[in-house]
């Protein structure tokens, strides 16, 4: 998570050779750096001088097997001041080997005289398993020490099945003393490190062929440049990588959101990789989606695990989410009907044979996804209730974005899913049919199943509130969090409204069908997946868009949660501005919010255009007061986003409010919850804001 010290800076020197990928940024106390050629893809951590983190760490994470090596030093005996690991200006290279060993080398710059703390050697997630699981160390991954001369060491682990050999050594002019396996004593000064391993490495898709050609100034503007850089070292031919480093490996959802906003900019090549990478994980018998994936040494060790040895690194794929399934059709569909770049393609691409899925062609698995999504709409279609509704799975506590129990209030059926994905991705078989992508018969079916899921889904998750219960409990809850009815009171807001909403909508439903009263962002996904929208839901998103606590803007971004109409009062504590998906801000759902705004208003100029498939004009549309209000509130928003340019990228942040300026200030939440999980420089939904330009209606 960032905070204000989100800085990028492409390194100069090595940026000026065509084929190597650098850049580096600082976030939350670590100075990353980013490294890519044609020989390895890395990124490298080194924990900074002015950090408030108390163990100097150093990463190194390599998507392709989403290995990594991690080390911790702590200062010798005797020594009380601050240690610090630092990388040395333009050092970075990579470096080839015999034996297939590739890899990352460079100089650090070690302060004082130090010792080796703890290392990790081995998969990205046995990495986590230390820095998030409360320091969990597996034995079985234990490496070796080899010292072959005075003045250098070298950690080396064979992974598991002998697959995979991985070296970090450690080089200096001075003297390494080590003894055992562990115990190494390293002498302050310059070292060459160097962490190499056989891994075969992925096929980087560069800036310069990243984006569409319409849009390839958005890689060279200075603006825009270290951001397309960013998401270009999370891009390959074989999939794209969710963030770094944590996430250095194929994630469904984050692929899938990401790909449905940034598409317009994106080239064919990285689309198609983008959607390759998803029908490649499909469950080929039930036609699920995968959520992530387990590859290279966890995958050994999860089958070792599983008492299935035999496996060796055999992939896991999960498919725990179940919003995931409902996301690749709209995506598919905008890309084929909707997109320039995605004409003439549907052939060329679906009939492709996969690689990881049993050789079955990508037009055999998109089918596996459509008869899913046929078979799991129809009751509802048939029988509109909540019970019909898609419900997260069977002991499993999470299932859309929100990925943790309380971000969704506890409940069990999404509101996301259940009133935007499942009629977006019905309305793309539908469009899908009548192109004859797909079986031309299918297209009735499926608009019919549309209508009902478009018509009697969102009802069930309204929650209708009075004036008088609105105006106490708004004013209860701002006196609770300490906030100030200035806030909202007489403020110029967008719409056309002065007091709180008459009607919110549910962020999900209890198993009994009630509603999960906390107001949320997710309509977002209504903006961006549905054309056919009511009047009342974009007045709705209006009204949801003025200041917090009435509504969801801050001045320093969009919260994605607020409960302070929510009868059970239990949830002001749930969703609390330190909660993970509480009253914060997410970066993708403001450019989700943003891109959705200005989709729905392309349908009204009747434009087919770039940003939607549709061909109808929504009944609102001549609502002008309407018009002139959602036009107002994407300003009022995109206001907002570019005065906050330290979060412009970032994943998550959240507030403090100055009583004293009565507005809030960026704050990260780690500083609220010091034992919070790490968070990731880079993350690639938070990119999105890349494919967005304010309106020029917008003064
Ligand atoms: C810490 O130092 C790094 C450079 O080493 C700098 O980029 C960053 O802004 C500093 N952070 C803070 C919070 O001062
Ligand atoms: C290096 O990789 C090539 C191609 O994958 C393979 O044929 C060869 O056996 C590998 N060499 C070693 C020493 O592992
Ligand atoms: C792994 O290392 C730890 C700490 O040095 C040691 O206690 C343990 O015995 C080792 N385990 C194996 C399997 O080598
Ligand atoms: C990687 O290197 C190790 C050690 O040289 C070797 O045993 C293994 O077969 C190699 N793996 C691959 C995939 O080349
Ligand atoms: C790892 O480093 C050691 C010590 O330098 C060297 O003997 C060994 O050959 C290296 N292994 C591989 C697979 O590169
Ligand atoms: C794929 O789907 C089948 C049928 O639902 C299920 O039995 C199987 O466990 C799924 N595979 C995985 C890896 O989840
Ligand atoms: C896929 O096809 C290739 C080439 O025909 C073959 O070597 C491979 O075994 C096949 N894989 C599966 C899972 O059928
Ligand atoms: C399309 O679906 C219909 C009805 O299920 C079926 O009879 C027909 O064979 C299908 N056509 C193709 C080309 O698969
Ligand atoms: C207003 O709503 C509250 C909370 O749902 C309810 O307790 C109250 O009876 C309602 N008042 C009126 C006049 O409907
Ligand atoms: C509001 O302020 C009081 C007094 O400082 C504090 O105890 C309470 O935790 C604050 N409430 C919230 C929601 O932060
Ligand atoms: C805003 O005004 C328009 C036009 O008068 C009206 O149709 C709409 O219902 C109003 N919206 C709200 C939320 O009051
Ligand atoms: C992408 O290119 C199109 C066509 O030139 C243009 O209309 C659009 O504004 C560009 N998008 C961005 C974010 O620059």
């Amino acid at each position: 998570m960032l905070i204000s010290s989100l800085v990028a800076t492409a390194l100069v020197g090595a940026a000026a050779a065509q084929d190597i990928l650098t850049t580096q940024l600082s976030f939350s106390g670590y100075t990353n750096y980013l490294y890519r050629d044609d020989v390895t893809s890395s990124q490298l951590l080194f924990t900074e001088a002015n950090s408030t983190n108390v163990r100097t760490r150093f990463i190194a994470a390599f998507p392709a097997g989403n290995s990594g090596a991690m080390a911790y030093f702590k200062p010798s005996t005797g020594n009380t001041s601050a240690l610090t690991l630092s990388l040395v200006d333009n050092s970075l290279k990579s470096v080839q080997y015999d034996c297939n060993q590739t890899g990352i080398t460079g100089q650090w710059q070690l302060s004082q005289n130090a010792e080796l703390d703890l290392a990790v050697l081995g998969s990205v997630r046995a990495l986590r398993d230390y820095v998030e699981g409360g320091g969990i160390l597996h034995p079985e991954m234990n490496y070796t020490l080899l010292q072959s001369s005075n003045n250098s060491v070298t950690l080396y682990r064979n992974f598991f099945n002998d697959s995979i050999a991985m070296n970090f050594t450690m080089t200096t002019d001075k003297q390494i003393q080590s003894s055992g396996n562990t115990s190494i004593a390293l002498p302050a000064g310059t070292y060459q490190f160097t962490i190499t391993l056989n891994e075969t490495t992925l096929e980087g898709i560069p800036p310069a062929t990243l984006l569409n050609q319409q849009n390839e100034t958005i890689a060279t503007n200075s603006s825009t440049s270290d951001s397309t850089k960013m998401v270009s070292f999370l891009s390959y031919s074989e999939k794209l990588l969710a963030g770094g480093w944590r996430f250095l490996t194929y994630f469904g959802r984050d692929t899938l959101i990401s790909l449905r906003i940034l598409m317009p900019i994106l080239s064919s090549d990285t689309i198609e990789a983008a959607l390759g990478a998803v029908l490649e994980r499909t469950n080929i018998t039930d036609g699920e989606l995968c959520h992530e994936e387990t590859i290279g040494d966890y995958a050994s060790w999860v089958n070792m695990q599983n008492g299935q040895a035999d496996l060796g690194s055999k992939p896991f794929y999960d498919y725990k989410m179940i919003d995931t399934n409902f996301e690749f059709l709209p995506a598919l569909a905008y890309y084929l009907l909707g997109l320039p770049s995605g004409s003439g393609r549907a052939t060329p691409f679906l009939s492709k044979t996969a690689s990881l899925a049993n050789n079955m062609t990508y037009k055999d698995l998109l089918q596996k996804n459509v008869d899913l999504v046929m078979n799991q709409s129809s009751s509802f279609a048939q029988n509109p209730t909540a019970d019909n509704l898609i419900h997260l799975k069977d002991g499993v506590p999470v299932g859309n974005w929100r990925d943790s129990n309380p971000g969704i209030g506890y409940g069990r059926i999404p509101f996301d899913v259940n009133t935007a994905l499942v009629p977006g991705c019905l309305r793309a078989i539908q469009k899908l049919a009548e192109a004859s992508i797909l079986n031309s018969t299918l297209s009735q079916t499926a608009a019919s199943y549309a209508n009902v899921w478009e018509s009697k889904s969102l009802p069930l998750f309204s929650v209708p509130l009075n004036s008088t219960y609105a105006e106490q409990t708004l004013s209860d809850y701002t006196a609770y969090a300490n906030l100030t009815s200035d806030l909202y009171m007489n403020s110029s807001a967008s719409g056309n409204s002065t007091s709180p909403p008459s009607e919110i909508y549910a962020l999900s439903l209890m198993e009994d069908a009630s509603p999960v009263q906390t107001m949320n962002s997710d309509f977002s996904f209504n903006l961006m997946y549905n054309d056919n929208l009511t009047a009342e839901l974009l007045e709705y998103s209006v009204n949801a868009l003025r200041p917090f606590p009435e509504g969801l803007l801050t001045n320093v971004g969009l919260l994605i949660a607020n409960p302070a109409y929510d009868s059970n009062r239990t949830n002001w504590e749930v969703f609390t501005r330190a909660a993970y998906h509480g009253t914060c801000v997410w970066g993708f759902q403001q450019s989700m919010m943003v891109a959705g705004l200005g989709r729905q208003l392309d349908l009204c100029n009747g434009s087919s255009g770039s940003s939607n498939t549709s061909t109808t004009t929504p009944i609102w549309c001549s609502n002008s007061t309407l018009v002139s209000n959602i036009k107002s509130a994407q300003c009022t928003l995109w206001d907002i986003i570019l005065s906050n340019p330290a979060v412009e990228f970032a994943e998550t942040w959240t507030w403090t409010f100055d009583n004293s300026t009565k507005s809030f200030v960026v704050t990260d939440p780690a500083a609220l919850t010091p034992d919070s999980t790490e968070a990731d420089a880079i993350q690639l939904w938070s990119f999105t804001l890349l494919a967005q330009d304010k309106p020029s209606y917008c003064s």
